[in-house]
Formats: structure tokens, sequence, C-alpha cells
């Protein structure tokens, strides 16, 4: 038994959520394969439907949120997974409706693990985080679909958010030209420091238009926002590119034609993160720590402690925040 501490999320009056740090025992934490203790967390937009009481993500409360977790195993019955390995937990149920990563220990399916890659710190992994490792999903889509770096400019829509900004990172190291659409205008000077060519004011994309096709000028998208915004890139796709469909922050509707698909012959790929078969997750992984690798992973990085949650949570609801809050458990 230990007691550790955790950001627990609770209903305090009907549809009233608010969290606040406590202690809890690691003898009421779910059964599982692994008790691992987490050393870094991450914030993602997911944790803070999670801690706003969203049901579509967490049914029941309280709740430990986290849908990010790297630590170190202190008690395993996989054979796969042994005491004192590095290991990383993003995704699967982690945060939803298992106790996640804003606890200092978390206990999991030995398949939800993957060990972390030798040349990545276990506070470099929570810097990528889910939104880094969606980033570089989004990016090995669009190359799977032909995507090379002559063709032009690759499109990131919520370009200041956790999965945009770490787009912009991994799309420049590899050698391909970004435009970056922000709702910020003062983070403009910061988008180009990432590596985007030229940034545009995000209602530039947001507002309806009933033209059937818009002028060709994508090579290809990571769109993070849905809406309009992803239809409106669609329509501006070179002919036969592709774009990435990963997020929902200006809306889960996709208001949308089949007009760019029959006419201009691109595509649609769909992104997930969190029920991506393991040995799938394992192998993008090693490649964020490999040739994929970033530097200056802590330029995008905000670093803070359980005591902040409840500051910067709903700064993510707002889409206030820029980069990636990395969430540090050590005492
Ligand atoms: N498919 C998956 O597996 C997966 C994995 C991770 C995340 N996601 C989703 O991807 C999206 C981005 O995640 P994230 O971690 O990057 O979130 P984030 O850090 O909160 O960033 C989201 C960004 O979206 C933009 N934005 C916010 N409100 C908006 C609005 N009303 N209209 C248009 N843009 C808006 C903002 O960027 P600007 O101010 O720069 O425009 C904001 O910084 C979320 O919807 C998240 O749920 C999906």
């Amino acid at each position: 038994m230990s007691i550790y501490k955790a950001y627990q999320v609770e209903e305090i009056s009907e549809k009233n959520f608010a969290g606040k740090v406590v202690e809890l025992d690691t003898n009421d934490l779910p059964a599982g394969d692994v008790l691992v203790r987490v050393q870094y967390s991450s914030l993602n937009f997911k944790d803070a439907l999670s801690a706003s009481g969203n049901k579509g993500v967490t049914r029941n409360f309280p709740h430990t949120p986290g849908i990010d977790a790297a630590g170190i195993v202190i008690e395993s019955t996989s054979a796969d997974i042994e005491v004192g390995a590095e290991v990383i937990i993003t995704g699967y149920d982690l945060g939803m409706n298992t106790a996640g990563g804003f606890g200092q220990f978390v206990r999991v399916p030995a398949n939800w693990i993957v060990h972390k890659p030798t040349d990545l710190t276990l506070y470099e992994s929570m810097v990528l985080g889910t939104a880094g490792f969606t980033a570089a999903l989004c990016v090995d889509k669009l190359i799977g679909a032909g995507l090379h770096s002559e063709q032009g400019e690759v499109l990131v829509t919520g370009a200041t958010g956790g999965v945009g900004s770490i787009a912009i990172s991994l799309l420049h190291k590899l050698g391909y030209s970004v435009t970056a659409s922000t709702g910020k205008s003062e983070a403009e000077g910061w988008l180009k420091e990432l590596g985007a060519s030229n940034v545009i004011a995000r209602q530039e994309l947001s507002e309806p238009s009933t033209r059937p096709l818009l002028k060709e000028q994508w090579a290809g998208v990571v769109d993070c926002v849905g809406g309009h915004t992803l239809f409106n890139a669609i329509k501006s796709l070179q002919y036969g590119a592709s774009a990435a469909a990963c997020g929902l922050t200006e809306s889960t509707d996709l208001p949308a034609t089949v007009l760019p698909f029959i006419l201009r012959g691109v595509n649609l790929l769909g992104v997930d993160s969190v029920e991506l078969p393991l040995a799938r997750k394992r192998f993008v992984w090693e490649l964020l720590g490999t040739s994929w690798k970033l530097e200056g992973l802590s330029d995008v990085a905000v670093d803070i402690k359980l005591d902040d949650l409840s500051r910067c949570l709903p700064e993510l609801l707002q889409g206030k925040a820029r980069g990636r809050y990395v969430l540090s458990l050590g005492d």
C-alpha cells in the first residue's frame, strides 16, 4: 500500500464539477498487470473535457483524469514488462474511466504499455504526449498517402495547440513547408520559430463558403479543429492530396459535399491515437525517439504541478493554451 497525491474531479452539485489535490491509496486503483509510479503527465483537450464533467469522456466521478503518463514500473505480473522499466502509457481507457496520469500512480493492463524509446527522456515523452503522438500519426498518414516536400505548403489548423504546434515542428524537421492557421495573432512569431513559413488567421478558413471548390493550395492538411475549417481546407487541397483529420475544437460537424472528392480526387484520412493497436503505437513512438526526434522540445513546454491544474485545464477548453503543459508528479 502507498498513499499518493492525485488531482481528483468530483461532481459537487448537479452538473457542477471541480477538481482538487487529494491523497489516495494505491490499493484503491483498478485491477491491472502493472503498477507505474508516474513521473510526468501532460494536458490534452480530452483531459479538459473529462475535468469539466463531459460524460462522453468520463462517466463516473470522483475521477482522476490524465490520458498520458510516463514513469517507472513498480510492480508487474507481466513477463513483457519488467520492474524498473521506464514506460509510456497514452490512450486506451487511461484517464477516461480508468484513473489517469494526474495521480502519482496508475495501474494498467500490460497491453497498454510502450517502453520508452532509448533516446527520449520521460520528460520529453510527455512534452510530446498524446498530442505529439497524434501529430506524428497525422504526418505519417499524409506521407503514406503520397505527400512529398516539393508539392508546396502543408496547412496545420489549431496551430498553437498541442497537436498543431508539434505537427509544425515535425513537418519542418522533415523538410515540409508549413502554413499555420491560428486564432492567436500574437503567436505568429512563436509559430515561425517552430518552423511555420506562413501564418494565417483562423477566420480565413472558418467562414462557411458556398463555392463547391476553392483555389488549389495545400499539398496536405493536418486538421485539429473540424467544422467549416476542415471542409474549406478539403476544398483547397491540390489535386489528389490528403487531409488528416484528428480534432474537433471548432466543431464535430463536417458540413461537406462530395465534390472535392469526386472532382479533385482528394482524400480525407481519419486519425485515432486511442485504440490504435499497440504494435503500431510502439512503432510510432520509436520513430519519435529516433529519426523523427525533435530537438528543443522544451520550447513548446510549460511546466506545471498538480496545484496548477485547476487554472490550466479551463485554458484548454477556452482555446487559450499555447503548446504543451507538462505535469511533473515528483514530490
Ligand atoms: N484523434 C485523436 O486521437 C486525437 C488525439 C489528440 C487530440 N485530438 C483532438 O485534437 C484537437 C486538438 O488537440 P490539442 O491537444 O492540440 O488541443 P489544444 O492544445 O487545446 O489546442 C487546440 C487548438 O485549437 C484551436 N481552437 C480552439 N478553439 C477553437 C475554435 N472554437 N475554433 C477553431 N479553433 C479552435 C486553438 O488553436 P489556435 O488558437 O492556434 O487556432 C487551440 O489552441 C482536439 O479536438 C483533441 O480532442 C484527437
